[in-house]
């Protein structure tokens, strides 16, 4: 008997159903023994408290295209892995029971980094793990790419577009706010993808003259409009400069509903210019998978039931130069894959003329 356990883990992405039909699939076609699967419900949440489903071939069939997950999901935050619920439960003794209760081969647990930090502590409580990238945030370090980008850059990049019509109508200049709190490789993508003329990434902090200035050059250049791309983390050079503890009380105090807000009033106070602000958020998470999200996801599923059927655990799947590679857990483990400034993308984007509030 081979018994395989399955969580999926923090924010939800289009493509971890695509994933997890590529994992039962796989082994259920390649495996010698008879197969056991049990669906752990809503993340780790389902492993602390043994709440699981047993299920079979035909609940992965029909969910390539289905976004979300059929086994829900929740954030289990590291940093309070040690802290009981609020049951009194410890969280890791209860996940370790569960899994050798059910007397499971393996966990493949489809998460971000918070959740790749708890795999990798199972798997220093000896437990047989494999990770896969899941996130639209693209932030996984070790992998170039994880599940989920690719569809809300798509997402993000079709919102672009659908603003520059009402922009250009009404000579407005409009806000766009994507998701990425730390990182800004959605922004940076769809902002190339959509023809942003300025795009705010938390990696390079902003100057608003030059953010002004971008727009104004625009509008001298014969542009109707001007479209202002922002993450939800974008940050002034003032706001980079001060303590991080500051900055995160200046955030929390914040009057605005969020990021694009502040900025667009920033904008319309040094501008003559009509402002508008547009925040797609959470359509950023939904819908189908886009389909080179359908067959990424399907080469992680396939690449870790592969590991598993082999007897390999311990490893995070991950896409390098190209190729499918696994990366230690204990490597991957609380580390950040951040846009770099002087990446050849930014340097492409800057020779257009695309303004990253930086010079
Ligand atoms: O991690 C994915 C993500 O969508 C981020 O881009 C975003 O900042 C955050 O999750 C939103 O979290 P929540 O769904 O908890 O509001």
């Amino acid at each position: 008997m081979f018994r395989i356990g399955l969580l999926t883990s923090g924010g939800d992405c289009q493509a971890l159903n695509a994933t997890m039909r590529g994992i039962v699939k796989t082994i259920l076609k390649n495996s010698k023994d008879k197969v056991e699967i049990f669906g752990f419900e809503d993340g780790y949440q389902g492993l602390i408290y043994g709440r699981y489903r047993q299920m079979k071939w035909k609940d992965f069939s029909g969910i390539l295209t289905q976004g979300g997950t059929i086994l829900g999901t929740s954030r289990t935050p590291f940093k309070l892995l040690d802290v009981p619920e609020a049951d009194g439960v410890e969280k890791v003794p209860a996940m370790i029971a569960t899994y050798r209760k059910l007397k499971l081969d393996v966990l493949f647990v489809l998460g971000g980094n918070g959740s790749t930090k708890t795999a990798n502590r199972l798997r220093d409580e000896g437990l047989n793990v494999i990770a896969l990238p899941k996130t639209i945030d693209n932030d996984t370090w070790g992998t170039d790419m994880t599940f989920g980008f690719p569809s809300a850059i798509d997402i993000a990049t079709k919102c672009i577009d659908d603003i520059h019509t009402t922009a250009n109508s009404h000579r407005r200049v409009f806000v766009i706010e994507i998701m990425g709190h730390k990182v800004g490789w959605i922004p940076l993508y769809a902002g190339i993808a959509g023809g942003a003329d300025v795009i705010l990434i938390p990696e390079i902090p902003y100057s608003m003259d030059n953010v002004v200035a971008a727009i104004e050059r625009r509008e001298k250049d014969g542009g109707r409009f001007a479209i202002v791309v922002v993450a939800e983390g974008a940050i002034s050079r003032e706001e980079a400069a001060m303590k991080k503890k500051d900055y995160k009380k200046k955030v929390a105090a914040r009057v605005q509903p969020s990021v694009a807000y502040d900025i667009a009033e920033e904008i319309a106070q040094r501008t003559d210019r009509e402002i508008r602000v547009a925040v797609p958020g959470h359509t950023q998470r939904g819908g189908e998978p886009s389909a080179q999200d359908r067959i990424f996801a399907t080469q992680c599923g396939v690449e870790a039931a592969r590991g598993a059927l082999a007897g390999e655990f311990g490893y995070m799947i991950a896409q390098r130069d190209g190729h499918m590679a696994r990366v230690p857990l204990e490597q991957v483990a609380g580390k950040l894959k951040y846009v770099d400034p002087n990446c050849e993308l930014i340097r492409e984007a800057k020779l257009l003329g695309i303004s990253f509030g930086d010079e």
